[in-house]
């Protein structure tokens, strides 16, 4: 009979289809049994009473991104993965970013000597595609694509980084010939710089007005622009970190169409609104991010697209910014105009908790719900699945294990990214991830790290072969 490196007893087991009643026997960092009454391991975890999950994959946050503007984020891959494992999350996905003029290889190769040794949790990269040369699209992102980079980010906004409709084409056709899953930043760039220049105009330059700056009809047409060209190629595309209705709409109308367009959105489009840009001094540039969130009845229409199936991926989108920095939120003083605040916040290690507080607690979505938007779907759709993403023989042992009735208050000193705020300070929540373990090791307990950096493995991505989404004629 196998003896078992690790065995968890009398959990309730909760994946994307199913939640029953089962203890997992765990062998060299993988699930080997599912059953009842399993026995003979040499470590035993006793779960009585908790929920047993997939671990988290945050597919969409930024680490040791570098930026070029003499701003620098705050988290390299030993802080932002230590708090990803604190907060449940076993696998996070962050970008390898193309400087302008830079070869995309060369991007990659830059972004494996910052990761390499330091990370707590598993890693795979997407690429962000800032300059698609002819280089860049017939020879690297072909051989990427191959040997495990299988994502990538595009932009429709930022000066230097979006690309124009053209280019957009060229690299949607690449993707379809080469099978590469595409993730849109999806933002008019021309009405941003417009209504910027028009707001600046009237002396209109607090944090406040960046949400004014990043209109939602200005999300909304690129949306509907980038579902258009997607459309024009025949390619599934993934628009990211989605505010509010008017992008919901296009998505919506799209899946509703047949086609493969996938939606993710974030937890500070559920709980933060215009109005937290709006505070005393610069102390709004803490919540400045693009798209920037909207009204309670964006959130409302967010949490509907959560609920019916518009939306695929529940993502942090850290990009962590110190606020008391000069090379963070105060790149440019404390009087800096809301466009020269660099963009982003912090939310790898309060992701899960917010979702299944929020979410499960309140009951706006089921367990299996949750697990399917936090880990199942993004394994699916990046290509780690099921290695990733679920709880079945053979997969690896990135299990968390949750007190659904355990209470916790959000507060920036006990979490553990190098970030020196939260936008949820304060923030009261019902559930605990209180072990977390990847690849059958535990990397955190009760919230604080068990593992040293160098644990976390680089993941080679497959080619995504994800279901159509739900709106369509079958899918997640
Ligand atoms: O404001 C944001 N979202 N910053 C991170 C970069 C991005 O566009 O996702
Ligand atoms: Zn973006
Ligand atoms: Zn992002």
């Amino acid at each position: 009979m196998t003896r078992f490196d690790t065995l968890i007893k009398n959990g309730r087991i909760i994946t994307a289809a199913d939640s029953y009643d089962a203890d997992i026997g765990i062998k060299d960092g993988r699930i080997v049994a599912l059953g009842q009454g399993l026995e003979g391991a040499d470590e035993v975890i006793d779960a009585q009473g908790l929920w047993v999950m997939p671990g988290g994959i945050d597919a969409h946050c930024h680490l040791d991104q570098p930026l070029g503007d003499g701003a620098v984020m705050a988290d390299d891959f030993l802080t932002g993965t230590r708090s990803a494992a604190c907060g449940g999350t076993t696998t996070v996905i962050p970008f390898a970013a193309q400087q302008k003029g830079q070869s995309l290889r060369a991007a990659v190769e830059d972004y494996h000597r910052r990761s390499e040794g330091k990370a707590l949790v598993d890693y795979a990269f997407h690429m962000i595609v800032t300059d698609p040369t002819e280089t860049v699209l017939k020879e690297e992102l072909p051989a990427l694509i191959q040997e495990g980079y299988s994502s990538f980010k595009i932009y429709l906004t930022y000066d230097d980084l979006k690309l124009n409709d053209r280019e957009v084409l060229e690299v949607l056709a690449m993707a379809r010939r080469e099978g590469g899953m595409v993730m849109v930043h999806a933002e008019n760039a021309d009405c941003i710089a417009y209504l910027t220049e028009l707001l600046e105009s009237q002396g209109k330059t607090a944090p406040y007005f960046h949400s004014e700056a990043h209109s939602a009809i200005a999300e909304r047409e690129a949306t509907h622009r980038a579902i258009s060209l997607a459309e024009l190629i025949d390619v599934p595309i993934l628009i990211v970190h989605v505010s509010g209705p008017e992008a919901i709409e296009q998505i919506r109308w799209a899946q509703g169409r047949g086609l493969r367009v996938y939606g993710e959105t974030c937890p500070q489009y559920l709980m933060l609104t215009a109005e937290d840009l709006d505070q005393e001094g610069f102390e709004g540039a803490k919540c400045v991010c693009s798209p920037p969130p909207r009204d309670p009845k964006a959130q409302e229409a967010v949490w509907q697209a959560l609920e019916n199936g518009v939306f695929q991926v529940f993502s942090s989108d850290h990009a962590p910014f110190r606020y008391d920095d000069p090379q963070g939120k105060k790149l440019h003083g404390e009087d800096a105009a809301f466009h020269h605040v660099p963009n982003g916040i912090p939310g790898l290690e309060t992701r899960l908790a917010i979702l299944f507080s929020e979410g499960v607690v309140k009951q706006r979505i089921d367990a299996t719900r949750f697990v399917a938007l936090t880990a199942t779907n993004p394994a699916k759709i990046y290509g780690l699945y099921p290695r990733k993403g679920t709880i079945a023989i053979g997969s690896d042992a990135d299990l968390t294990l949750w007190d659904s009735e355990a209470k916790m208050t959000v507060r920036n000193e006990a979490l553990h990214h190098a970030v020196d705020y939260t936008p949820y300070e304060g923030l009261e929540l019902t559930g605990r991830p209180m072990l977390t373990l990847c690849r059958g090791r535990v990397v955190s307990r009760g919230g604080e790290p068990m593992v040293d950096a160098g644990h976390g493995r680089f993941l080679k991505c497959d080619k995504p072969q994800p279901a159509r989404p739900r709106g369509s004629a079958k899918g997640f």
